[in-house]
């Protein structure tokens, strides 16, 4: 099975949703290593107190060099083996170095109807914008933010008089669906060049 980590910035409840969804004997994909750029993400317990370990790698003393950052990010996720990396929650744009090194293997999950409201405060936008249905994508990432194909997607309503909070809860539920399917959709075409080699 492909050896996956996670990167988070706070809350972590996909990252949650992954290692629980990763625990079934035939999930394609097994959870390794999450790491956090915040010392403080609530995240990190969660996935500790769920057997998976964790860590904080925090942006701070590498200064203005964002790639140095990525660099010992990386270094952490060779070390464990990793060879899918999910964002789940990871509030911090890569530069084209970690963006190029996990090409085709690196998901993000992001809480709109991609390619719709990329960017931050997106429930809010929904309903400012009026939009009758919003939701949530999975994609691979590329250099572009929000950008790069589309793996998964999941609808929700916005109602009358719905708050940003309602939506956004409305939309995590899905979230905590689509990506474990979408993890374990990559998992799986990745798996495939190496089962054919071994038959
Ligand atoms: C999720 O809603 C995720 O889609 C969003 O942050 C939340 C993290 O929650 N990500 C982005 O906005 C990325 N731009 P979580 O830490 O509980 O998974």
């Amino acid at each position: 099975k492909p050896r996956v980590g996670v990167l988070i910035s706070g809350r972590g409840s996909n990252m949650e949703a992954l290692i629980k969804a990763a625990k079934a004997p035939d999930f394609p994909a097994e959870i390794v290593l999450v790491l956090s750029n915040k010392p403080e993400a609530a995240g990190l317990e969660i996935a500790r107190a769920l057997g998976v370990a964790a860590e904080a790698v925090p942006a701070k003393p590498f200064g203005k060099d964002r790639e140095a950052h990525e660099r010992a990010l990386d270094a952490k996720l060779q070390e464990a083996g990793v060879e899918i990396v999910c964002l789940a929650g990871y509030m911090r744009l890569l530069t084209p170095y970690l963006v190029n090194r996990w090409a085709g293997r690196m998901l993000n999950i992001h809480p709109s109807l991609l390619p719709e409201f990329p960017g931050l405060d997106t429930h809010a936008r929904a309903i400012e914008a009026g939009a009758a249905k919003h939701g949530c994508t999975v994609h691979l990432v590329t250099e572009g933010m929000d950008e790069g194909p589309v793996v998964a997607q999941a609808e929700v309503p916005v109602l009358p008089n719905d708050t940003e909070d309602a939506l956004a809860a409305r939309v995590l539920a899905q979230e905590h669906i689509i990506y474990p399917r979408a993890l374990a959709e990559l998992a799986r075409k990745i798996r495939l060049p190496q089962a054919a080699s071994h038959s």
